[in-house]
């Protein structure tokens, strides 16, 4: 029997999954009871590349989710509103939704997910973080029996295709922010990417999803890689690591609420690391669980095709449902399927976390400055992995020298005061990079 999609969207994703819709060929045959019933976009006078009946378009994306014979309401139109009002009012209609808008989920999916438990109506983001990588539907299923200790991604490929240029090439981070523009890799607004945005947006999801609660969105501790210097990356590498945009969500101990250490930052990762070898545009998330172990999940991030192949396996698995139960809304949710949230989680003090890092310090070029940069280090407790003096680069001043640092594992607050007391010696120019290293 037919069921009746309504899209709200019609870019990049939207068509993608327009595309798949109208030709269910060769895949699973439930595609092939889907029937695209209406879609919203903003200008239906447009012209659009794919052969769509323009009788389908209408610009009123309200009409497409009361529309009767829309039965499943797939949101891709980005933004916060009005698409946060259109999930409600489809749950409201008792109508499932399928949406990639991890922006809306990150800030508003306790209010969503709240809404829909009291509906009876599935809301599926598998899209949302990772495009067409499945690992929404694993956390909340395959992984389901672990205890998750630690979750960290290379969720944004616009950042990963800028430092895997940054490394492969020695370019400067505005050459390749302004070449990955020019390709269509990045936007002509790409602060949302480039300053990590992005990339805490879907840790935010992955966090309530791996945790079974939230956290609040706009607390996630965030930095982008728009003030990386290529010589920090260049430095990496002759130290063995590469530079990477990292989502982390890790387990800090037992409690209620349960606390956890969340947030976005350019990390050094060991070119062993298994996602140190994840280049370009793609993603991978390496989820660290009890009992299972290690498990990463690859592929492309982003992209009309990626991204829509987990569109439609949401609406499949709606579909399925419907199947089984003859209905798709106010039927018993399967709770696996469901967004559930079970446990209260909260952020830790950032000062109480312990992290390796990489310090970078421009100082003059005089005998025994390593030894007093060293005594700061062992004075406030941060053991030293590696110090090396780099020779002076062009554009150096003369008489200077740059001295990098890797530190052991070390807590946040005793590496901060160990920092003030390094800024504070006469012979340190500047603390020019300060990142994290795993
Ligand atoms: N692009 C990706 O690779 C990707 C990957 C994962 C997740 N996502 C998420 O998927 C969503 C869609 O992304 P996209 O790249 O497909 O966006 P997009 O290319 O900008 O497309 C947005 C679509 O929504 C329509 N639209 C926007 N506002 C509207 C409104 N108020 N009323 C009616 N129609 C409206 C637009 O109409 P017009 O066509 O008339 O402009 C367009 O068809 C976003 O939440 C994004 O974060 C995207």
């Amino acid at each position: 029997m037919a069921i009746g999609v309504g899209l709200l969207g019609l870019g990049t994703v939207g068509a993608g999954v327009a595309a798949i819709l109208i030709e269910p060929q060769g895949r699973h045959p439930l595609v092939a009871e889907l029937q695209l019933r209406r879609v919203a976009v903003r200008d239906p006078a447009r012209s659009r590349s794919l052969a769509l009946n323009p009788a389908l378009l209408c610009s009123d994306p309200e009409a497409v989710v009361d529309d009767p014979s829309v039965e499943i309401v797939v949101e891709v139109m980005g933004g916060l509103e009005p698409a946060r009002s259109l999930i409600l009012r489809a749950i409201a209609a008792g109508k499932p939704v399928v949406t990639a808008n991890k922006a809306v989920i990150a800030r508003h999916g306790e209010e969503i997910a709240a809404a829909a438990a009291a509906k009876g109506v599935y809301v599926l983001l598998e899209a949302a973080v990772g495009g067409g990588i499945p690992i929404i539907e694993p956390l909340k299923q395959s992984l389901g029996a672990n205890r998750i200790l630690r979750v960290s991604g290379i969720i944004n490929g616009t950042t990963n295709y800028i430092l895997s240029r940054m490394a492969d090439e020695g370019a400067a981070y505005g050459d390749v922010l302004a070449d990955a523009q020019r390709l269509g890799y990045a936007e002509a607004d790409p602060a949302a990417d480039v300053e990590g945005h992005d990339a805490a947006d879907k840790i935010a999801i992955l966090t309530a999803l791996a945790y079974g609660g939230s956290v609040a969105r706009e607390a996630i501790a965030t930095e982008g890689i728009d003030r990386l210097q290529a010589r920090d990356v260049a430095y990496a590498a002759r130290l063995g690591y590469v530079v990477k945009l990292l989502a982390v969500a890790q387990r800090e101990g037992e409690g209620d609420p349960l606390p956890l250490d969340v947030r976005v930052h350019p990390t050094l990762l060991p070119k062993d690391h298994p996602l140190a070898g994840v280049h370009g545009v793609n993603n991978a998330i390496l989820v660290e669980a009890d009992p299972v172990g290690r498990v990463m999940f690859y592929g492309p991030g982003a992209g009309a095709g990626p991204t829509a192949s987990a569109v439609v396996a949401d609406i499949l698995n709606i579909a399925g449902t419907r199947q089984v139960t003859g209905t798709t809304s106010g039927a018993p949710l399967d709770p696996l399927l469901a967004a559930s949230s079970w446990r209260r989680c909260s952020l830790v003090d950032g000062s109480q976390t312990c992290h390796r890092n990489y310090v970078r310090l421009q100082t003059c070029d005089e005998a025994g400055v390593i030894g007093r940069i060293g005594t700061c280090f062992g004075s406030a407790g941060v053991s030293i992995q590696s110090i090396v003096q780099f020779e002076a680069s062009l554009g150096d001043q003369e008489g200077e020298a740059e001295i990098v640092v890797i530190t052991h594992e070390v807590q946040e607050a005793r590496f901060r005061q160990a920092l003030a007391a390094i800024a504070a010696l006469a012979e340190v120019r500047t603390i020019a990079a300060c990142l994290r290293t795993l």
